[in-house]
């Protein structure tokens, strides 16, 4: 059973958490969302509000969901769930109803975001700054190994609005 904590309350430790737990990001509504693993982001403070940064690559299907949406959510899983996040991370929404494949359950926070209610920990975010990276200022040796296909990431920080926990 999940239940309300403070931002300040989140015990893991963040490049444990985002680095090696891996988190899903889910965006769209009850009726229909998608949800992408990612290793890629960050907590923090911006505008004097607890933040939640990630990093999508153009193609992904999440992004059409992550832009179309004023909410998304952070979702990290224990041990338990490893396989689930990986299928989550090697196949697309355009291909295979994920939600189904990994048998999650979906649940929606009080803005209306989507979640699943098997994680442990749920970051509900605002969005409140997207941009594309630009190509110009990513450093030579980045962009020859992250980047072979110029498919830069688009950077959303989200204010983080409510936090579940089990
Ligand atoms: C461990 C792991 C971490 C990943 N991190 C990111 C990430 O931070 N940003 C990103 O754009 N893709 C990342 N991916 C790739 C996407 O999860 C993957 O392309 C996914 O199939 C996209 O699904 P979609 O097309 O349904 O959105 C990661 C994949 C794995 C396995």
């Amino acid at each position: 059973m999940l239940h309300h904590i403070n931002p300040k309350q989140i015990a893991a430790n963040p490049f444990a958490m985002i680095g090696d737990q891996w988190m899903l990001i889910t965006a769209g509504n009850a009726e229909s969302c998608n949800t992408m693993t990612a290793s890629w982001g960050g907590v923090g403070v911006l505008w004097q509000a607890p933040v939640a940064t990630c990093y999508v690559r153009p193609q992904r299907y999440t992004k059409q969901f992550l832009d179309a949406e004023e909410y998304f959510t952070l979702t990290f899983f224990d041990e338990q769930w490893r396989s689930a996040l990986s299928l989550c991370g090697t196949k697309s929404g355009r291909d295979v109803d994920k939600v189904k494949e990994c048998g999650f359950t979906v649940k929606t926070a009080e803005c209306g975001a989507p979640y699943f209610e098997e994680a442990e920990l749920v970051i509900v975010c605002r969005k409140r700054y997207v941009q594309d990276f630009d190509a110009a200022a990513i450093p030579e040796d980045v962009k020859e190994k992250q980047y072979p296909k110029q498919d830069y990431h688009t950077m959303y920080i989200g204010e983080i609005v409510e936090v579940l926990s089990k």
